[in-house]
């Protein structure tokens, strides 16, 4: 299945709309890719202890794996912020015992056309991992 880069960024900024943030105000909307062609959205969700807060990344990917999906070909990420929201370092982890051959595709909401590429390995190289 051929990826569309726009068309999941599309996604990702749709999901956006999901965010429940009402303590950083910042949204952000993520989709995965499955090798199938099926895209699943998340957005991030915050708690009063902050530390709880659940990022779009990893919300996205928890719904894929728990309604069954299993094989990821890329994920996109949108947020209000130049140049797009880079995952951080637990999303990182998660997104490469997952979807470790996936492409990661990044956008500004307010910039949706301009895309910058990365993928998976590359963000998190020497990863721990269990299971190769
Ligand atoms: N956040 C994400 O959802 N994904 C990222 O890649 C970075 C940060 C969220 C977590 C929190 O709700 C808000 O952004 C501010 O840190």
């Amino acid at each position: 299945m051929k990826i569309d880069p726009k068309k999941l960024v599309a996604a990702a900024d749709k999901a956006r709309e999901g965010s429940v943030s009402p303590y950083s105000r910042f949204k952000v909307g993520a989709a995965l890719l499955t090798k199938g062609g099926e895209i699943i959205g998340g957005a991030n969700v915050e708690s009063a202890s902050y530390g709880l807060t659940c990022c779009a990344e990893r919300i996205a990917l928890f719904k894929a794996l728990t309604e069954g999906k299993k094989h990821f070909t890329a994920v996109a990420v949108v947020a209000r912020c130049d140049d797009g929201p880079m995952p951080c370092g637990a999303c990182r982890q998660l997104l490469r015992e997952y979807a470790p051959d996936a492409k990661v595709y990044i956008a500004d909401s307010d910039d949706l056309k301009t895309i910058r590429t990365f993928t998976v390995k590359g963000l998190l190289p020497e990863a721990f991992v269990l299971v190769p």
